[in-house]
């Protein structure tokens, strides 16, 4: 029999952060098949598109992508796949709007995958089925982009059923991953020499060993006992599941990084109840008092919706308090967008657009000068950065991150990608730092 040529295959990744990691174990099991990874799109046979479906804007963002490939494939043979949320959502639908696609797979059938790399699945073929049970992708088989942070799953799916989201219908309901293998991956990393690990699931806190029943709490402890990796952070939290024994535990374990991101949604109490979110604005504020007594100098992420169904300008007011009052060290913030299935899509949009663009800006406008008047204070303070490779924006620089997830920005003589350095802070944007390695 005469030898295949192996598949060379790109993959593009939309997305949070388990969208990536999930294109890092497919990488891994199509190398493992014998393909071999493609650098552009214009060099594959195989595209993988990994999608996400959270708001309408993310679908729009495919859907532009995939214009751009069929474009691609009229000029060379290439087989494109999607994968993820979107394949979750809308399966054949995919195929039939998009005729250059040739595969969908959902985010629980990324193993099967794999056989891609043997071209030996029918094309156009559909595979978005439910599986009760945990995968296990051995460890040593993931393709990791960085080699110095390492994102660990422990969790998938959530059992929430916030009124805006989609979440719950692509990735299903909550399955905990056992805590030995989460372990074993952590090992792995540690002895890979990886300095952080970012524990993974879109409810994370809601955590319980499928083996012993232990709690995220525990699975905490447990994680830091494993030597090498310095940092541990973990997301995504939610307010309702955030329990105060998490807050002590990460007071407790000095490798657990000051830094959590708790979405907020509204500062309104009136719209976090249409929402859903089972908090109030007070709750969300006892939360933030308690990290930051256990924790001095924690710094809080968040996320925030405006424009939800219903939202008045004095709802908005109380978000904009809110922001004033906790100074978020970041903030993502999003129009709101009806998702199909969601209980909020049966609600009317009612916000106009306009509006929501101008309370989307006003957001927007005040986070930026909280952030520069908290990074002004950094300057001359000296702290310790993980290396994490060339800055992307500024090659001339190194790029990292602090403690509180702050990206820095820093001038070294060597190069510190995969260690921990002391940069001095000597500038600042918004968004970012600007340092000098120390000696
Ligand atoms: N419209 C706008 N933003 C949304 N998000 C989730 N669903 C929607 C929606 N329908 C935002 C939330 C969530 C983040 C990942 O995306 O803020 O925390
Ligand atoms: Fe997008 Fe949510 Fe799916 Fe992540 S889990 S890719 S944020 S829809």
């Amino acid at each position: 029999m005469r030898k295949q040529k192996p598949v060379r295959f790109f993959i593009r990744t939309f997305g949070c952060q388990m969208n990536e990691s999930d294109s890092e174990r497919v990488s891994g099991l199509l190398h493992r098949a014998g393909g071999i990874a493609a650098d552009r799109p214009e060099d594959a046979d195989l595209v993988i598109v990994n999608t996400c479906a959270v708001r309408e804007k993310s679908e729009e963002k495919l859907f532009s992508y995939l214009g751009r490939l069929a474009y691609l494939k009229k000029r060379r043979s290439v087989r494109i796949a999607v994968v993820g949320c979107v394949a979750q959502l809308r399966g054949w639908e995919i195929l039939e709007k998009y005729p250059a696609v040739d595969y969908v797979f959902g985010p629980d059938n990324a193993a099967e995958l794999e056989a891609l790399a043997q071209r030996d699945v029918a094309l156009k073929s559909v595979s978005t089925s439910w599986s009760e049970e945990w995968h296990e992708t051995s460890p040593e088989l993931i393709r990791r982009e960085s080699r110095a942070s390492g994102y660990v799953t422990a969790m998938e799916g959530c059992d929430n059923f916030c009124a805006y989201c989609i979440v719950p219908y692509t990735r299903g309901r909550e399955k905990y991953r056992p805590l030995a293998s989460i372990l074993d991956e952590v090992r792995d990393l540690a002895r890979k020499g990886y300095l952080e690990v970012v524990l993974l699931g879109q409810n994370v806190n809601s955590y319980k060993d499928p083996d012993s029943g232990k709690p995220f709490a525990e699975m905490l402890k447990e994680v830091a006992l494993v030597d090498g990796p310095g940092w541990i952070r973990f997301l995504t939290s939610h307010p309702k599941n955030f329990r105060p024994e998490i807050a002590e535990a990460m007071a407790d374990i000095p490798k657990v990084c000051r830094e959590l991101h708790l979405p907020l949604q509204s500062g309104s109490s009136a719209v976090l109840k249409k929402m859903k979110r089972g908090y109030s604005r007070e709750d969300y504020l006892d939360i933030v008092s308690l990290l930051r007594r256990l924790m001095p100098g924690i710094s809080l992420s968040t996320d925030i919706i405006v424009g939800f169904p219903g939202e008045t300008d004095r709802d908005f007011e109380e978000t904009l308090e809110v922001l004033r009052t906790v100074r978020f060290g970041s903030l993502f913030s999003f129009r709101y967008s009806p998702r199909p299935m969601t209980e909020a899509s049966k609600l009317e949009d009612s916000v106009p657009k306009e509006v929501k663009q101008r309370r989307l800006a006003e957001v927007q406008f005040l986070q930026k000068e909280i952030q520069l008047e908290d990074h002004r204070r950094l300057v001359g303070k000296t702290m310790k950065v993980l290396g994490l490779g060339r800055g992307r924006k500024t090659p001339d620089l190194y790029s990292g991150r602090n403690e509180n997830n702050q990206v820095v920005n820093f001038r070294s003589a060597e190069d510190p990608t995969g260690r921990f350095v002391e940069v001095r802070i000597t500038g600042f944007g918004p968004y970012s730092l600007v340092g000098e390695k120390g000696g």
